[in-house]
């Protein structure tokens, strides 16, 4: 996957970018993000990119044409259409579900809106969808951008061990996840679980269900509920006569 961040502070992002596991997946190839100063764009000999809002307002909101011409030069740097993504407190929320949506396409373009915002001109013609962070406001798309990336990355084959990495995480299937240990056993009279020690993988696994349900129940019991419906309880089975042969044990459960 290719993804293209259009900033005035490309160093902003890439000084997130070059670290740890995100830094390293570019290394390995996994990931392929470029930072674009929309300054290198504009044609004004001040190098100006923004300019006074029209109407009674005050603040300065960035010029169309640095940003036209910044999009048209990336999107010829490889060969799909990249899906064009506005980083705005106007836009839909940002999820896991979004995440793991955007982490099947092949190019994104994240726009770094900045000061007042953008020309609306420009996102009327360039922009797919208009994403936020939340309901508040930021200086600037950099953070909101990066943090779409850094979710969307994860995701990518290759840039965490294995695929259970992710997908056992809160949020993934709508839980939360349950809480996490390690060394030392003990620590300040506390202990990790007897269960985890166990060994018992089928224990373990239930344990970590039955955590993930109460921490979700606790903390966010709007997922909890949603979880709940779409997980109603199944129906006993009714067991059926079956003749015991040497396959089946007769211990063996029915379903
Ligand atoms: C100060 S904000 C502009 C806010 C705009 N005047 C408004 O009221 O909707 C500057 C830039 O920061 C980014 N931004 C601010 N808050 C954001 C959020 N919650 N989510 C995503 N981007 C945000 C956008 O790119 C925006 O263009």
């Amino acid at each position: 996957m290719r993804i293209d961040i259009a900033t005035l502070f490309p160093e902003m992002c890439e000084a997130y970018l070059s670290e740890s596991i995100l830094g390293r997946a570019r290394k390995a190839g996994c990931l392929e993000v470029h930072c674009h100063n929309i300054r290198d764009y504009t044609l004004d000999k001040h190098n100006r990119v923004d300019d006074y809002s029209y109407g009674i307002g005050k603040g300065m909101v960035m010029q169309p044409d640095p940003i036209w011409r910044c999009y048209q030069a990336v999107e010829a740097m490889a060969q799909e259409k990249p899906w064009v993504i506005y980083l705005s407190p106007q836009g839909a929320q940002f999820n896991q579900k979004k995440a793991v949506e955007l982490s099947g396409r092949p190019r994104l373009f994240l726009l770094c809106g900045h000061y007042e915002g953008v020309d609306q001109r420009i996102l009327d013609k360039i922009v797919d969808e208009e994403i936020s962070l939340g309901d508040f406001v930021l200086t600037g798309g950099e953070l909101p951008a990066l943090a779409v990336t850094d979710a969307v990355a994860r995701m990518l084959p290759g840039v965490l061990p294995q695929e259970e990495c992710f997908a056992r995480e809160s949020h993934y299937d709508g839980l939360l996840e349950h809480p996490q240990y390690t060394h030392p056993r003990v620590w300040d009279g506390r202990e990790v679980p007897e269960v985890l020690l166990s060994g018992h993988h089928a224990n373990i696994e239930a344990w970590k269900l039955e955590e993930s349900l109460k921490q979700t129940q606790k903390k966010r019991p709007d997922l909890y509920q949603a979880w709940l419906e779409a997980h109603p309880p199944q129906p006993e089975k009714k067991r059926k006569k079956r003749k015991f042969t040497e396959k089946t044990p007769p211990d063996t459960p029915e379903f």
